[in-house]
């Protein structure tokens, strides 16, 4: 088994986090080049490190996951989610059920809870956001944003839901406790059920084909009938039929039968 396989087995030992289903290429150059900036000549000698280093872990873990996001990143799919798939969804029923999958810094689940306070009373909906980073999540919950990453909310809702401090805006505390935050790996935990609409987005790119195949699955199933998930701009499912799934609009996927 060669130095790199070795760390992965490792790593999957310590953390439960399992390399193996990211794409090879892009993780080994990612980690390799961290591993030399830390000055160790070899995987093994790395792992000890990270190992015994809560610091190194954490650079490890925030190599691994890459967090870019931002507020209502590609507004156009977000308008299409606005205008017409949310209205659907909640045209059944006054309660929705959302899942904010991989949700980094939090820029997408306050997104997501904007946009559904148009329609629905907090209480009405249940708006989860997970990641597998706590560092992240525990950036989420603190809301706190620099205007490049605000770019794309309307002045409006600026107003409305943020306050403004000196280096840039703080979500406002209703908004803030009306999502609940969770550690979760897509990849080794069990899903919930009965959502109406899963938004996984900017993360699938990092896994395997076997490891996406697996999850699209999973996502499904997690699904109402009818239900949607929303994935990135650069995500496209092929073959969406195989997973009981149909694009009901581009990067939007609608539940149509149980696989
Ligand atoms: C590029 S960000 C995407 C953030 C947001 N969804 C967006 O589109 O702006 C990718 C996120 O996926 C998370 N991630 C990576 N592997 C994961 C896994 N196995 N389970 C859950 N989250 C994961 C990372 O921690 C990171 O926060």
């Amino acid at each position: 088994m060669d130095d790199y396989n070795k760390f992965t087995g490792n790593i999957k030992l310590k953390t439960g986090i399992d390399l193996s289903l990211y794409k090879e290429g892009q993780m080994k150059r990612r980690l390799t080049s961290l591993r030399d900036k830390r000055g160790f000549s070899n995987f093994d000698n790395y792992f000890q490190a990270v190992a015994e280093d809560q610091l190194l872990f954490e650079e490890f873990l925030q190599r691994m996951t890459i967090n870019v996001s931002e507020f209502f990143r590609n507004p156009q799919r977000w308008k299409v989610l606005e205008e017409k798939i949310i209205p659907r969804l909640l045209a059944k029923s006054p309660k929705i059920k959302v899942w904010s999958a991989a949700c980094s810094t939090g820029e997408e689940p306050y997104s997501l809870m904007m946009l559904l306070h148009n329609y629905r009373n907090y209480p009405q909906i249940n708006l989860l956001a997970t990641d597998l980073d706590e560092a992240v999540l525990a950036r989420a919950k603190a809301g706190f944003y620099t205007e490049r990453a605000l770019k794309e909310v309307e002045n409006e809702r600026l107003e409305k839901y943020f306050s403004k401090e000196d280096l840039g805006y703080r979500v406002g505390k209703e908004l803030k406790q009306a999502v609940s935050f969770k550690k979760h790996n897509l990849l080794s935990d069990s899903f919930d059920t009965n959502y109406d609409l899963i938004v996984c987005r900017n993360v699938m790119i990092y896994f395997t084909e076997q490891a996406k195949d697996e999850l699209y699955k999973k996502f499904s199933r997690a699904l109402k009938p009818g239900g949607v998930l929303f994935v990135g701009s650069t995500e496209q499912i092929f073959q969406a039929n195989r997973y009981g799934l149909e694009a009901e609009d581009t990067f939007f996927y609608k539940k149509i039968s149980d696989i």
